[in-house]
């Protein structure tokens, strides 16, 4: 598949006013019967980048996602893709708009009276492509998702991985500049999802599509986004820079989520089981990089000739950089051992980590 240079949407890019690709604000959504699904939400999407979306379910993700390729509209605000108001546009012109931005779903949407081929042409026909032309693309999608030969199957003949390649394939098929991806691998086991992530990231990083993607996996955060929004409730409650809100989540549902995705700190009753197995002091020390707590840890044990064990932990690495807690079992001098204690707290809490 040719590089995005080639692709419609990005001829207009020069013409596109500065900020973001995607942008929405102040925008809500109100379903008769008086379901406020999306509540006053303001956010940007930044041409280029992986914009993850997480939240419970009902917490109104589906619907934002749908509001940005105007399948819904909004009650109040406004949405922006690539500087245009889109209650500004016309029918044809809003036409014009979805051809940029492609969509892919949990349950994969094929026709299944379709051939792969027949799917991923879909897309193209309506547009108008000519016939020649439209199987070329449809070919070179193909390809790009690993599935060249495959077009004459079946999707009942496919794997649930390959069905999401030819989803993708299809919603690739136009070139747009915009995917959208609403669960794309909850319904795909461990193995697959990494799969069909690795293919997501080329399309990111080779066909410079923007993304904007549900999950309700931090794990797909983190091997995905560059930034993150969590949501609850129609609102957006935290988003920021993934590894920030790795590192230092602010509000409760994001601490929640995050910990899923990190096994570094003891939960409630493996600290109890930690607690009756080490008699010593125990502390739990996180690891963030660019936070003095690790660094302040060797050398203060020295000082206070305190011994310790290690425990429990694990670090990982979240966008290239280090993040997880050990946890210690302290040894020595009461005095010495609540000195540490205190002093790896205070580190902690000056840089927003928090030991304990
Ligand atoms: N077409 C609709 N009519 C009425 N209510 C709706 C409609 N679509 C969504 N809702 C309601 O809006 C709220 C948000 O729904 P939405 O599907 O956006 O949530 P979600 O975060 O995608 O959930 P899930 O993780 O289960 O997919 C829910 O309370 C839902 O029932
Ligand atoms: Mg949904």
């Amino acid at each position: 598949m040719s590089p995005q240079g080639t692709a419609p949407y990005d001829e207009q890019a020069a013409a596109r006013p500065p900020g973001p690709l995607i942008e929405l604000l102040g925008v809500s959504k109100d379903f008769p019967g008086g379901t406020r699904a999306v509540d006053d939400v303001t956010l940007g999407v930044e041409t280029g980048s992986v914009f993850g979306i997480v939240g419970h379910s009902g917490a109104g993700k589906s619907t934002l996602l749908r509001l940005v390729n105007s399948l819904e509209t909004p009650s109040a605000g406004r949405v922006r893709v690539g500087g245009r108001d889109l209650a500004e546009l016309g029918e044809r012109q809003l036409r014009g708009v979805r051809r940029e931005i492609g969509m892919i779903f949990q349950q994969f949407n094929l026709f299944r009276s379709r051939t792969v081929l027949g799917n991923v042409l879909y897309p193209l026909r309506l547009a108008g492509t000519g016939k020649a032309e439209a199987r070329r693309r449809a070919e070179e999608a193909l390809e790009f998702v690993g599935l060249a030969g495959h077009g004459a199957r079946h999707p009942e003949q496919l794997s649930g991985g390959q069905r999401q390649r030819v989803g993708i394939a299809r919603a690739l098929a136009t070139r747009p500049g915009i995917l959208l991806c609403d669960e794309a691998t909850s319904a795909l086991d461990p193995q697959t999802t990494g799969e069909v992530l690795a293919l997501l990231r080329r399309v990111n990083a080779e066909l410079g599509v923007t993304i904007v993607l549900i999950t309700h996996e931090m794990e797909v955060v983190r091997a995905l986004c560059d930034r993150v929004a969590v949501m609850e409730d129609g609102r957006v409650v935290e988003s920021g820079e993934v590894y920030e809100v790795f590192a230092r989540p602010r509000h409760a549902t994001t601490a929640a989520f995050v910990g899923s995705a990190l096994h570094g700190a003891p939960d409630g009753e493996q600290w109890e089981r930690l607690r009756d197995r080490y008699p010593g002091r125990l502390v739990t020390v996180p690891v963030v990089d660019g936070e003095p707590v690790m660094a302040r840890l060797s050398p203060l044990l020295r000082e206070r000739g305190v011994d310790f064990t290690l425990v429990h932990g694990g670090v990982g690495e979240v966008r290239g950089r280090p993040l997880g807690s050990v946890t210690l079992e302290l040894r020595g001098g009461e005095r010495d051992v609540e000195a540490v204690a205190a002093e790896l707290a205070a580190a902690g809490e000056l840089s927003g980590a928090g030991a304990r």
